[in-house]
């Protein structure tokens, strides 16, 4: 399907980015990927990785994984093809230029959806939340390395100001976690399992939902704060 404008540029910005991409955000955001990866798996089974970038976490998933990923930036995916034949990845089975808001993915796919630092790039997030838990089977886990803005303080201000910047970068430093909670209020199929902070410096999280097993039960699915 045809990506959005706003997605494409988006898709341009991480288009420059691809080169030095590893450089800049492979160390910095690595114990964030190791926790998510982790958890996918101890899961096991059919993995997609929405906006897997270059490839920096595929070598992370296990044995019991068979991991698709998908990215709207194609440079960033010749690099992780490279990384993919380089480290002999057998269990990453396929990479896909596609937009996180529209996937050509059929319903309930995979077993787990992982989507790493990508939440607050996406420029209508609420949209590809919805298209994760839709390829996600009932039963199955969205898993996300994500930022959440600060709610007052300092922290909140900066964020403010920095808003214009990060956003021609590629990203969104204001994100709270009400949108998450709004967001989940309208997916009854939906519960939180887990959310902590995660390095660095605790402004990331790492936030997982499960998708319920008899698809909607309950009118309003449990999201602690
Ligand atoms: C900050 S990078 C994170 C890359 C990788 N997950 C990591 O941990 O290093 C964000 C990635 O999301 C991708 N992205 C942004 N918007 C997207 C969308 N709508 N659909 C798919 N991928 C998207 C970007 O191209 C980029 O590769």
């Amino acid at each position: 399907m045809a990506p959005t404008h706003q997605s494409d540029s988006v898709a341009l910005t991480y288009d420059y980015w691809a080169p030095v991409y590893d450089l800049v955000f492979g160390a910095v955001f690595r114990q964030g990927r190791r926790a998510a990866t982790e958890i996918a798996r101890r899961k096991g089974g059919r993995v997609l990785e929405i906006g897997v970038g270059t490839g920096l976490s595929l070598s992370e998933y296990g044995e019991a994984n068979s991991v698709i990923g998908m990215d709207i930036s194609a440079p960033m995916l010749v690099k992780a093809r490279k990384r993919i034949s380089e480290m002999s990845l057998r269990h990453v089975t396929g990479l896909a230029v596609m937009d996180a808001e529209q996937m050509a993915f059929p319903d309930a796919s995979f077993d787990v959806l992982v989507a790493q630092y990508v939440v607050t790039a996406i420029p209508n997030p609420e949209r590809a939340l919805d298209e994760f838990l839709r390829v996600l089977r009932p039963g199955g886990e969205i898993i996300i390395t994500s930022r959440i803005s600060a709610e007052h303080g300092l922290r909140r201000t900066l964020e403010g100001l920095l808003m214009p910047l990060t956003s021609r970068l590629g990203w969104r430093t204001q994100f709270p976690w009400r949108r998450y909670e709004d967001w989940a209020l309208n997916a009854p199929a939906l519960r939180l399992v887990e959310r902590r902070p995660i390095p660095p410096l605790g402004h990331f999280s790492l936030i997982r939902f499960a998708k319920n097993e008899a698809g909607p039960v309950s009118a309003h699915p449990s999201v602690p704060t």
